[in-house]
């Protein structure tokens, strides 16, 4: 049977009328009557079977016609489990290869994890070479510096540290995607956390003419986070809304606090996010146009890895942005039990 046909009856069997002439108990000529005869009969309001018209026309005996019924229906039936066969072999045939493709697909993503991972490692190293003899050329240990030399070679170590930050970036991906994420979850207090990030943050502020604020409790309570990661992830949402809030603008870190939360809000007044756009801007390599990407840098990988570590500490992360009037990340965190305080 045709892959594309539709499984209608009449292509399982013969319509009635064309069996009974097969069999020889009709001839076509009392069919064409007896099918005008039903039709006309039911144009004015008394339908019937063709079985019955034909009975009643005299072509063909009740008994004679029960039987030849009888016959398609057993020959419906058994064309019906044919069907279903066919249809449970096409079933179990898409399954397979469909399992097959899956299974491709993540021998694949694996593949590009471990390809990551790997080159990433191996960037690393000479990396590490590069910004210690760099910081041993800054500070002098290898000799006196005039302040031409020195400036180049803060200028180099400014690169080197980003490009550290690439790599690392690279290689929480990798494990992220092979999901071995993985927390040190402990009593974390969000005051002595945010004051270095902010730090780090404040020199992207002024170079870009962005104001920097903070609003946050000193009698917060401490919450249960990866302290590491957590610093990431602020570090990248500060990044982003200084990166995307023209000169002029405000960037605030809000952390408020209900019964059992808190909730981080990194808010800008930057160019904000179309709606239809927030699903997009949280895959990974995934940046909104790509004059953007020129225009303000980056790969693409923060908010995927901010996304999948708040995840990964069990919460959620959410937006509320307009365009050209800013936006705002927040989710929250659980505040650690009592007995797990000051246990940092
Ligand atoms: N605060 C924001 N305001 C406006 N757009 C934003 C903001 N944060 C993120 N975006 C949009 O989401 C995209 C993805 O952000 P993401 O942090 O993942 O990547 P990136 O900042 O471009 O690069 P990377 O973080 O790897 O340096 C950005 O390129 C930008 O288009
Ligand atoms: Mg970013």
């Amino acid at each position: 049977m045709d892959e594309q046909t539709p499984l209608t009856p009449e292509v399982l069997v013969p319509r009635l009328g064309n069996q009974l002439v097969a069999m020889g108990l009709l001839n076509s000529e009392q069919l064409t009557q007896a099918l005008r005869y039903q039709r006309e009969q039911t144009a004015q309001g008394k339908p019937r079977l063709l079985g019955e018209t034909l009975v009643e026309l005299g072509f063909i005996e009740r008994r004679v016609l029960d039987r030849a019924v009888t016959e398609q229906i057993l020959l419906l039936r058994s064309a019906l489990e044919n069907a279903n066969r066919t249809l449970e072999l096409r079933v179990q045939q898409r399954t397979s290869e469909l399992e097959e493709a899956l299974r491709k697909l993540s021998e694949l993503n694996q593949l590009k994890a471990n390809f990551i991972a790997n080159i990433s490692h191996e960037l690393r190293t000479p990396l590490t070479h590069v910004r210690g003899y760099l910081e041993l050329l800054f500070t002098e240990a290898l000799g006196a510096l005039n302040e031409d030399q020195k400036k180049s070679i803060e200028v180099s170590l400014r690169s080197a540290g980003r490009l550290q930050n690439l790599i690392d970036d690279l290689i929480l991906f990798s494990l992220a995607s092979k999901d071995e994420l993985t927390l040190q979850l402990k009593s974390v207090d969000l005051n002595l956390l945010i004051a270095p990030v902010l730090t780090r943050a404040n020199p992207k502020a002024v170079e870009r003419g962005v104001k920097l604020f903070v609003e946050l409790d000193v009698s917060l309570p401490p919450v249960m986070a990866d302290a590491e990661k957590l610093s990431w992830v602020l570090a990248q949402l500060l990044d982003n809304a200084i990166k995307f809030t023209p000169r002029g603008g405000k960037v605030t870190l809000i952390v408020t606090q209900s019964e059992s939360m808190v909730t981080i809000n990194v808010s800008d007044t930057g160019i904000g996010i179309a709606p239809e756009k927030i699903r997009e801007i949280f895959e990974p390599f995934h940046q909104l146009d790509s004059s953007a990407t020129r225009r303000y840098g980056g790969t693409g990988l923060g908010l995927s890895l901010v996304r999948q570590i708040i995840e990964t500490h069990g919460s959620l992360i959410s937006v509320v942005s307009q365009l050209e009037q800013g936006s705002t990340f927040s989710f929250p965190l659980l505040f650690s039990r009592p007995n797990q305080i000051g246990n940092q």
